[in-house]
């Protein structure tokens, strides 16, 4: 291979950059990615199209090496509307099932490959220290054992047989510290030594590892003051020499202008994410580096046998299009009916009194409140058919109010922002919560916006005015991580943490009305207090003089 040959393998840049196909011709490049920005096509078979066109492309050329096709499908096939969308990670916490978190992530396959993808920037494993960081809920638990066994089963069910159609390739991610800076600053710097972090933080990605995960990718926090991109200790000494990873090494978004492609190649990154198209100054910086001894021709070299690797074991070489008979899965009953399992295990209890739930099918008149009830884009949050999330419903999903509409035959009155009078009412279900947000939540132009995490007065209101009414109150909180809801949790009869159940909204009133019971169990301590939060990490992990309002594993049933 000529050296820019190697340097084309080693990038990757996003699919509706106008120069995809030139970059594929004049510059080989290694990976093509889709998170959000216009969609590749108008459907599936659209996609998987447009891919193939691109993979076509890439057989054209001198060496014909097949391209990798990345996406965040991070619950589900997230960004394809109509797809199966999972409750996120906390709520796979919850369910402590990893045999179903195994089964959604061959469902996510599937339906990315049924889309035109064969690599998936997924699961996040990162041990979130503190809930003010605004990704606490796309991992499992603040605990590093239950982490580490539903990464594993996540690997397992997204590679499955590698080499298969119906599979893809995992990424273990945010290597490493994401979820452990100080303050939960997003990018921020952890104050963990590199001990603690070995101690506290590297099992799951052990475990991952171990399961033969094919990438894992870097974060953008410090460690030792050192950025995690450049950080060859880390990298290229504990991942892969010390595990024995020998799979790609991804930059996250960027990465390599913001530390120099050098400094990240030479501390162990394999591929760069999201170079520009042009890619000039990348193969420039890079020619550079290897002139002034910054890299050595050593380094590119494994990079790129590593990237080519995957590419064999993904059975690229064999076979580089995708299966177009994966089309028709896509969001299919099968698929809906464990998503709709998940939501019913996830769910947490955290009170009940007077045997409020479950719900009687016989009531006369049951009230639903509140906005998140009938919306599916409030119901999922971020990475949601938009990298950001939405806030309206999207194809194939069910919304909290149309479960319970299919659960009984009772009057059920919908009142959207709490301005109606239903004394009669024999219960308020309020549904409130968290609106959509993804990464950089919490620190927006690199400045600490402290998020609170309390509920809105708003969202307070709904419950003052059915309670005023002297109805009795159930509250559905929809949220990325725990609140600060002590007072509303004393002020309701029955109070349920549904996190982000994603698609099937009905599992919820399945439970609700007592069809199944209760399973879930908090995969976060619940904070009592928002000064609770004035620590570097919270106040769960570091402080044992701070009680939480309910312990870690803590769960109610029927
Ligand atoms: O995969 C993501 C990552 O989690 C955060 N930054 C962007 C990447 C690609 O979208």
């Amino acid at each position: 291979m000529t050296l820019d040959e190697k340097i084309g393998q080693m990038t990757q840049i996003r699919h509706f950059d106008e120069d995809a196909e030139k970059a594929i011709t004049n510059k080989l490049i290694g990976s093509i990615i889709h998170t959000d920005g216009p969609a590749p096509g108008e459907d599936a078979k659209a996609w998987q199209g447009k891919f193939t066109e691109l993979q076509k492309l890439a057989l054209s050329t001198r060496l014909g090496i097949p391209l990798l096709f990345g996406v965040d499908a991070v619950h589900g096939q997230n960004t394809y509307n109509g797809a199966t969308i999972f409750p996120h990670n906390i709520g796979l916490g919850a369910t402590r099932n990893a045999e179903l978190v195994e089964q959604i992530a061959e469902i996510t396959a599937i339906e990315s490959q049924a889309t035109g993808f064969n690599w998936v920037f997924s699961p996040c494993v990162a041990i979130p220290y503190n809930e003010k960081w605004g990704r606490v809920y796309e991992a499992f638990a603040e605990d590093v054992e239950l982490t580490a066994n539903l990464t594993k089963a996540s690997v397992q069910g997204h590679q499955g047989d590698l080499s298969k159609s119906n599979t893809v390739m995992a990424t273990a991610k945010h290597y490493i510290g994401d979820g452990a800076t100080d303050y939960g600053i997003e990018g921020g710097k952890t104050s963990l030594s590199e001990l603690e972090i070995s101690e506290q933080l590297m099992k799951p990605y052990s475990e991952a590892v171990k399961a033969g995960v094919g990438s894992v990718m870097a974060s953008f926090n410090k460690v030792s003051d050192i950025p995690m991109h450049a950080h060859k200790r880390l990298i290229t000494d504990s991942l892969k020499i010390g595990m024995g990873f020998d799979g790609i090494m991804v930059s996250d978004w960027k990465g390599y202008s913001k530390y120099g492609e050098n400094a990240i190649i030479d501390a162990g990154i394999d591929m760069v994410m999201a170079v520009d198209g042009d890619m000039d100054d990348f193969h420039i910086g890079i020619k550079r580096g290897l002139e002034n001894d910054s890299i050595s021709i050593d380094r590119i070299n494994d990079a790129v046998k590593r990237i080519l690797r995957q590419k064999y074991r993904l059975g690229l070489f064999n076979n580089p299009f995708p299966d177009t008979t994966l089309v028709s899965k896509i969001g299919i009953k099968a698929h809906r009916d464990v998503a709709r399992q998940a939501v019913r295990e996830s769910m947490v209890l955290l009170k009940n009194n007077n045997q409020t739930l479950p719900l009687s099918k016989d009531l006369k008149k049951i009230v639903v409140v509140g906005e998140h009830a009938d919306n599916a884009g409030l119901q999922s949050g971020g990475w949601t058919i938009a990298w950001q999330g939405v806030t309206e419903n999207y194809d194939g999903a069910t919304t909290i109010l149309d479960g319970f509409k299919q659960q009984t035959n009772t009057e059920i009155i919908y009142d959207e922002t709490a301005l109606e009078q239903h004394p009669d009412a024999d219960v308020a279900v309020i549904v409130i919560g968290e609106t959509p947000y993804a990464e950089f939540f919490g620190d927006i132009g690199g400045e600490m916006d402290r998020y609170q995490l309390t509920l809105t007065e708003a969202h307070q209101n709904y419950i003052n005015h059915y309670k005023n009414q002297g109805v009795k109150v159930v509250v559905i909180l929809i949220s990325g991580r725990p609140l600060v809801t002590t007072q509303q949790i004393e002020q309701s009869d029955a109070f349920v943490a549904a996190w982000l159940p994603g698609s099937e909204g009905h599992g919820i009133a399945e439970v609700l009305f007592g069809d199944y019971n209760f399973k879930g169990t908090l995969p976060h301590s619940w904070p009592k207090n928002e000064e609770d939060f004035e620590g570097l990490f919270g106040p769960n992990f570091w402080d044992n003089s701070i009680e939480p309002l309910f312990e870690y594993g803590f769960g109610l049933n029927y």
